[in-house]
């Protein structure tokens, strides 16, 4: 668990990391070829450690160089991807499409809701379908064959995420044009595309779609991460709630535009450089209304820690949460901690309160986590934060990267 004393003004600047949600499908990525990828600025991160486990049980050897990871080997696939890992981490899900091009077909476990609520893979089993993949279902798997993929048009009903990554990943071995028309626009989206493209897969984005043409085979190649937008916001954040001045350094500053944007509506001050963000918080922020939305939306997984800045707004905050059916698993402990949030279908309306109080709460995934440890910071006194394994899955070095803020903060046996 963690232990946070509350009450300190957070200070000065904290590195960002490569992003998670670019890392993960970059490494499944090189399931596409035998050559090796050399992939730098790899957050060390427990989900990261679970790609890892996986593309090696699928026949992958991994080497860490720092925080650049050499992925090589191959030839042969085994087409079968464990259970265990994928329960673990719903984006271990994203193999079935390069096990489908390469090794004609592949058993997927199917990954279940979790505490976000219900996530189905639908739209990603929908587009193998046109893509020429036969799906069938047994023992809670999807067991996936194609004698060759061809590339197809493909509408998604939402722009998911995952399932324009998984027709990419596909079509980047199908036979011709794969087409996806409202693909997600998130960079990490993007990244995934440009380490296609230095495989020497050919990907080309439209206003309404994103086209993928498919190769024989795809080749080695080194590639560098995008920085964690979610952890820059997330730090972004703990100097706004403790009154501070926090700068994120190396981030990309055009991929927090939404954030930035509210931010300032809250009366926090902003710097912006070539590739950091200063933040200074206000005495006390102002209530601002967002809803969750797609890129260049405000994006869910920053939804939690806005809400723990909202709480101590002075008035009321209307949120809305458009991407998920449930994402609330921080309210409960927020409540906790003195916040007043009354839940209503995908509304929050957070009542700001003056003072956080500090207690002992749960982390039900990574983001609420992140939630807690930002109330926890503002809230006067000592608060212990259960379940900091999900933390660990999204935020490398959280503890030391906010000592070097000044936070008091330590992770101690629960
Ligand atoms: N959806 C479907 N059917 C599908 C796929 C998605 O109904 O076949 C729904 C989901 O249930 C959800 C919505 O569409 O309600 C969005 O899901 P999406 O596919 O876009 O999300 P994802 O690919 O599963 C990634 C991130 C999440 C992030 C979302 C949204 C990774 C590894 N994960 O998930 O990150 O919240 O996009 O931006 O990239 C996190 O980092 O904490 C995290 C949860």
């Amino acid at each position: 668990m963690i232990r946070v004393a509350g009450g300190e003004r957070l200070q000065g600047e904290v590195q960002i990391s490569g992003a998670k949600n670019a890392a993960l499908p970059a490494i499944i990525a090189t399931l596409l070829t035998s050559e090796p990828v050399i992939l730098h600025n790899v957050p060390h991160l427990a989900d990261v450690d679970t790609a890892l486990e996986l593309i090696r049980a699928l026949g992958k050897e991994v080497f860490w160089h720092g925080d650049a990871l050499e992925i090589r080997g191959g030839e042969e696939l085994r087409w079968e991807a464990p259970g265990e890992l994928v329960q673990k981490m719903r984006a271990s899900f994203l193999a079935l499409g390069p096990l489908l091009a390469r090794a004609k077909k592949a058993r997927v476990p199917l990954p279940g809701g979790c505490a976000l609520g219900p996530r189905p893979v639908d739209f990603h089993l929908y587009g193998l379908a046109k893509l020429g993949a036969t799906i069938d279902f047994a023992d809670g798997a999807v067991l996936a064959r194609a004698g060759g993929l061809r590339g197809a048009q493909v509408y998604l009903d939402f722009p998911s995420v995952g399932a324009t990554e998984q027709l990419l990943l596909a079509g980047a071995l199908a036979e011709g044009e794969t087409v996806v028309v409202n693909p997600a626009r998130e960079p990490e989206v993007a990244d995934l595309a440009a380490l296609l493209c230095r495989m020497g897969a050919e990907v080309r984005w439209d206003t309404d779609r994103v086209t993928i043409r498919g190769q024989r085979a795809l080749g080695g190649a080194e590639h560098t991460l995008i920085p964690d937008r979610i952890e820059a916001g997330t730090y972004l954040l703990a100097g706004a709630i403790t009154r501070g001045k926090v700068r994120a350094k190396g981030v990309a500053p055009r991929h927090l535009a939404s954030l930035l944007d509210r931010l300032a509506l809250t009366g926090c001050e902003m710097e912006v450089g070539e590739d950091w963000v200063e933040v200074l918080g206000p005495s006390r922020p102002k209530p601002v209304d967002f809803r969750t939305w797609p890129y260049p939306g405000f994006p869910t997984d920053l939804q939690p820690p806005m809400v723990a800045l909202l709480t101590l707004a002075e008035g009321r905050s209307t949120v809305t949460e458009t991407v998920y059916a449930a994402r609330f698993g921080h309210v409960e402990p927020l409540l906790q901690m003195g916040a007043k949030i009354q839940v209503s279908g995908s509304v929050q309306v957070v009542e700001g309160v003056e003072r956080l109080r500090p207690a002992t709460v749960e982390a039900t995934d990574i983001r609420a986590g992140a939630a807690l440890v930002l109330a926890a910071l503002a809230a006067e006194g000592i608060s212990q934060i259960r379940g900091e394994h999900h933390l660990r899955r999204g935020y490398e070095n959280m503890p030391s990267k906010l000592q070097n803020l000044g936070a008091r903060i330590w992770e101690e046996e629960g």
